[in-house]
């Protein structure tokens, strides 16, 4: 049985993957764990797994790709719990089909760029609050190797798409996220860490299109290690390679270019209000 640690993670994405794998483990280590996804079967059943182990579960079902349900998801999270020491930004989606044409969200955005980058931006302002009440907390953006610049003169992707340079530019979008979060958290008792899992994951995502060359185990022992591991204490706005510290695409360290993206997500999140054109 699970020796419950009293403390709350929020895992997005853990119906399936390697976000399951993490939902398990958390559960495994004593965490109450809220699991997340779209799928109601397959979140009930990583939750009744979690506890036939002895732990702690609960799903919340959400759609990410629309940022009236983020805010109806946060509502839930903070009605469900008032304490929130763990946010794992996990949920995503892959490049898709290469045959496929261009994928809009509800709200009119570029799909991976809302699925993989703003719901998580929405969802983290949001719950800060409850992280804040809850410090120390850790806040862990699950991005990618796989980074590409950012076009600001077309960050929806209108012109020369493909899903490949859109699941790059919205894996690079949660790392600028991440240091400029950093900064801003800096003395909250809060840290905020973005990480590549592993390449190649035999998860769905890769299955789709591609061959598996590594296991959701070593991209939850990475995930884990930003989410719990004692020698990240303290540490902040980094970008991790599997277990190692890397270098992300040299966009992420541009002041600039992080201002841009912090300035036109709060605006198509609708957290400040947009200017007129
Ligand atoms: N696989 C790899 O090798 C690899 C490599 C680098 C980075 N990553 C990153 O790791 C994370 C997890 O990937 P994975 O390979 O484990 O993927 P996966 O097996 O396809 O799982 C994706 C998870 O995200 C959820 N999800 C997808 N779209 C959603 C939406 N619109 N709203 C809410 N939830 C949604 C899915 O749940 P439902 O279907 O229930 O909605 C599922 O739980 C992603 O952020 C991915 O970019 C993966």
């Amino acid at each position: 049985m699970a020796k419950q640690n009293g403390k709350t993670a929020l895992v997005t994405g853990s119906t399936d993957g390697v976000g399951r794998m993490v939902a398990q483990r958390l559960g495994a280590d004593g965490w109450r764990v809220l699991v997340h996804g779209r799928n109601r079967a397959r979140g009930d059943e990583v939750v009744a797994g979690i506890k036939a182990a002895g732990g702690v579960a609960e799903f919340l079902q959400a759609d990410l790709s629309s940022m009236a349900e983020v805010r109806r998801f946060a509502d839930a999270v903070r009605k469900t719990t008032n304490r929130l020491e763990l946010l794992i930004n996990n949920a995503g989606i892959g490049r898709g089909d290469p045959q496929g044409g261009r994928e809009m969200s509800p709200d009119g955005f570029e799909l991976r760029v809302a699925v993989n980058y703003l719901s998580g931006f929405l969802l983290t302002h949001l719950l800060l609050p409850l992280l804040k009440q809850s410090a120390p907390a850790r806040i862990v953006n699950v991005s990618s190797l796989g980074q590409q610049a950012i076009d600001f003169k077309d960050v929806m992707m209108a012109n020369d798409y493909s899903g490949m340079r859109a699941y790059r530019q919205s894996k690079l979008a949660q790392i600028l996220f991440t240091i400029d979060l950093a900064h801003e958290l800096d003395g909250t008792g809060i840290t905020v860490n973005a990480l590549h899992p592993a390449t190649f994951m035999n998860t769905n995502m890769v299955r789709q299109f591609g061959t598996p060359m590594s296991t959701v185990e070593e991209g939850a022992d990475a995930i884990l290690k930003q989410a719990i591991g004692p020698e990240m204490e303290g540490r902040s706005g980094l970008f991790f390679n599997g277990l190692r510290e890397a270098q992300a695409d040299a966009q992420a360290y541009d002041p600039e270019a992080r201002w841009k993206l912090k300035t036109l997500s709060l605006e198509l999140v609708g957290l400040v209000p947009a200017k007129a054109s």
